[in-house]
């Protein structure tokens, strides 16, 4: 009897063909940019201890008090599939000891990110992320170069329907000194016992409250904005300065807040205007407690998050990718076996030089193997048969406007 049908599970993105092509170049648009500006590969493990997360992430965050994937693994070690890349990333960079080289550390990765969140479009419990990180340095420019990374990489994909929010933060005195009239204000507010609970932890959490009673009584609360000491407001005021030189717009929202507790002072998100409740299609900020957080030196660092799935799902809302991007050089077509061998060999040298090339194998006959070869897009198509071989000629046929012209084999690759 035929097993039942197994399907993915709940809420996990996927991209299988054609819509992979799209998916891949996505992200490797986002990656672009961040290679250019001479940050480097870090891979890390999926699953991390879970002290990372509830240390590194902060307790009073939807990420780690509801979303983490923590199980406890076969040696009975509490294990977390990673919700985020920058806690993990601070691991490793202490692990190793790249706080002792060169600074900034420069660093970008993508890959897997796991939350248990419920799933919607653009909300998944597996997504895609690519992320930068630039560690130990605290200058305003290099805020302004992280955020025109971000910029760059969703530029190259072709988007434009997006607007840049930032704000700052502030440091450690701008943000005791909010605290405490954050406190006050919200000690005067009707609260249940977890969002009290939760409050006590980040009194800021509640600016991101979705309840419209918490919503309008927050509307009065006072902002962080309003309390930056005169470092972390000259900070600020440089960011905005480098992005206006690099021409990159953002709106000021004083009122945002980050879902991961790390952040201080300049912080981020883009917003697509076409994507409805998951409009986040990146973000990121400084956080310059972490390392010290973690074990390791204090030292600052800054960097972002992408949305990969979100982007993609952007792209296509914008109408700006094309589905079909892989596009073969080369279709061959071989009739019987002798044909076949030197399709293989043609292949194999034109690959070698760099072409793209397909065979049709599985002795179709030649109506249904040049349906395939239009299907595929190829730009070119040869039918190698016996005369073919004898001559050491093809016709060369190009897909798109049907002409032909006598090549010969040995001069294939300057053909295509
Ligand atoms: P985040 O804002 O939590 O930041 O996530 C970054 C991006 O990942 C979001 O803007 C969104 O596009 C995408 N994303 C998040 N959750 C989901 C989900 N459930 N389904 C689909 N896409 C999702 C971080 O993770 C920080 N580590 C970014 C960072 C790096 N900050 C400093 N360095």
């Amino acid at each position: 009897m035929a097993g039942q049908k197994i399907q993915a599970p709940k809420g996990v993105s996927e991209y299988v063909p054609p819509r992979s092509a799209a998916f891949e170049f996505v992200r490797e648009s986002l990656i672009e940019p961040a290679r250019k500006a001479g940050y480097q590969l870090i891979e890390l493990p999926v699953f991390e201890d879970t002290e990372l997360f509830t240390r590194g992430v902060g307790e009073s965050t939807d990420v780690v008090s509801k979303e983490m994937y923590t199980f406890q693994d076969r040696g009975d070690r509490s294990i977390t599939l990673r919700p985020e890349g920058t806690a993990g990333v601070m691991r490793a960079v202490i692990e190793h000891g790249l706080d002792r080289g060169q600074l900034p550390a420069k660093l970008w990765y993508s890959g897997q990110f796991f939350r248990a969140e419920r799933p919607q479009a653009g909300r998944y419990r597996q997504f895609y992320q690519v992320g930068i990180e630039a560690i130990g340095l605290d200058d305003a420019a290099i805020d302004a170069e992280v955020i025109a990374i971000a910029d760059a990489g969703f530029k190259a994909i072709g988007l434009s329907k997006y607007r840049l929010e930032i704000t700052s933060l502030g440091d450690a005195v701008s943000r005791a000194a909010h605290r405490v009239d954050l406190v006050k204000f919200i000690a005067g507010m009707k609260l249940d016992e977890a969002t009290t609970a939760r409050a006590a932890l980040n009194p800021l959490r509640l600016f991101d409250d979705k309840r419209p009673e918490i919503k309008d009584a927050m509307a009065k609360a006072p902002l962080l904005v309003d309390y930056l000491s005169e470092s972390s407001r000259a900070h600020f005021e440089q960011v905005k300065k480098y992005l206006d030189v690099l021409d990159i717009s953002y709106v000021l929202n004083p009122r945002m807040v980050r879902g991961l507790d790390y952040y201080t002072g300049t912080t981020f998100e883009f917003v697509h205007e076409l994507l409805g409740a998951q409009a986040g299609i990146g973000g990121g900020g400084r956080y310059d407690g972490l390392m010290a957080e973690l074990g390791g030196q204090s030292l600052s660092g800054i960097g972002f998050g992408l949305g990969v799935d979100r982007a993609l799902l952007a792209a296509e809302a914008e109408g700006v990718i094309n589905e079909n991007s892989f596009v073969s050089d080369l279709f061959i077509i071989p009739l019987g076996d002798a044909a076949k061998e030197m399709a293989m060999k043609i292949a194999s040298q034109l690959r070698g030089a760099g072409k793209s090339i397909e065979i049709a194998f599985g002795d179709r006959a030649l109506k249904g193997a040049m349906k395939g070869a239009d299907k595929s897009g190829a730009r070119y198509v040869i039918v190698l048969g016996e005369s073919e071989i004898s001559s050491a000629m093809v016709e060369l046929k190009e897909m798109k406007t049907g002409a032909t012209s006598s090549v010969k084999i040995d001069s294939l690759i300057s053909a295509i």
